[in-house]
């Protein structure tokens, strides 16, 4: 099948196929691009309508026991202020969230030992008693009961990234994580009635399309529910600090032929892309993307969450220019709708 053979499929709803999304990614040509962003906004108008959904993210620890080679919070990471924020400091954030409207806060770190089971589960009591806001949390590879008792406790989602499915890949640049693992540790999120967050990271070390689009078709058999896509971008001081920058274009694809094949999901316009270029998001926004997450992280502590290197920095501010209208980054047809995940989101159970 040629590109437009692919573009009927998606029209008449079929389902695409391995080499059927391989295509997609592969097309470089300009006015082809364009049909696949343009389906894919046309898909996520269809089923999610004209809202961004804003969230407020918190790094509230750098502290990491892994050693993933491309991330700059990495274990043997020489330099880095390492960080923990106190309870009442996150605290201090989600209430600023809270009052400002936004309705789920994303508590994010390393894998740190300190925030033990009951110290995440006295925050995440906390977080709901004060403010009954929705509470993602992103915090690597725990134990089942952990990941139960937080849900217990009234944690809605979680993210925890697979990066590739391709095994090669995934074992050099994990050094201490094993893929089977990390799915079942997704597998048992879902069966624990999470949202369920997954994604990857595009421009990885010797990633291909091919792999790409087994990562796309891995995320709908798992019936993920929050898809996070970004370039690689090096960081300094890793292991990987020399290897090329992940392409836009790419990532810019592999958002679109995911909100195509896994349709009703809520797709990040990551901070990734906007650290490479602040336009990216709006771009990304308008190739099925449908989430802005704002990194809310205090000032003093943001500069030591680099998991790679000049990390765009979208904050309060941004928020309120959002909510109000001012950032003319967003494309104006969509609105910013901060009600529409009221009842843990508009995506399906
Ligand atoms: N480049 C791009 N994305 C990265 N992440 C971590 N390090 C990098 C990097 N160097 C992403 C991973 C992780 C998320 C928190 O940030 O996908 O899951």
């Amino acid at each position: 099948d040629g590109f437009l053979d692919v573009l009927k499929k998606i029209e008449d709803g079929q389902d695409l196929t391995h080499s059927d999304i391989v295509l997609l990614l592969k097309t470089d040509r300009k006015a082809e691009m364009e049909a696949l962003f343009k389906a894919a906004d046309e898909m996520r108008k269809k089923i999610i309508g004209d809202v961004v959904d804003i969230r407020g993210a918190i790094e509230f620890s750098n502290h990491c026991k892994k050693d993933c080679k491309y991330c700059g919070v990495r274990r043997n990471l020489e330099g880095l202020q390492r960080y923990r924020m106190t309870e009442d400091e996150i605290m201090e954030v989600v209430h600023s969230l809270h009052n400002i409207g936004i309705k789920t806060v994303i508590l994010q770190s390393g894998e740190d030992a300190w925030w033990t089971r009951d110290r995440i589960a006295h925050l995440i009591t906390r977080i709901k008693k004060e403010t009954g806001m929705k509470i993602t949390l992103s915090l690597g590879e725990r134990p089942r009961e952990e990941y139960e008792y937080f849900k217990k406790l009234g944690a809605n989602n979680y993210l925890l990234k697979i990066e590739t499915t391709n095994e090669e890949i995934f074992k050099f640049i994990h050094p201490d994580d094993d893929i089977n693992h990390r799915k079942e540790c997704s597998s048992w999120l879902k069966e624990l009635g999470y949202l369920n967050g997954s994604g990857c990271i595009i421009g990885l070390p010797g990633q291909r399309e091919e792999d790409i689009a087994n990562d796309i078709l891995y995320f709908k058999d798992m019936g993920i529910n929050m898809i996070g896509i970004g370039p690689f971008i090096p960081a300094k001081g890793t292991p990987l600090e020399n290897y090329p920058t992940g392409d836009v274009d790419m990532t810019l694809k592999a958002v679109a032929v995911t909100r195509l094949v896994c349709k009703r999901v809520f797709l990040p316009a990551t901070t990734a892309l906007a650290s490479i270029d602040s336009d990216l998001q709006a771009d990304a926004l308008k190739a099925g993307a449908n989430t802005i997450m704002l990194i809310n992280t205090p000032a003093k502590y943001r500069y030591n969450y680099q998991i790679y290197s000049d990390k765009n920095m979208v904050d309060l501010k941004s928020a309120y220019d959002a909510v109000t209208g001012a950032n003319r980054e967003f494309p104006s047809y969509l609105k910013i709708d901060m009600e529409v995940y009221k009842d843990a989101g508009n995506t399906e159970k």
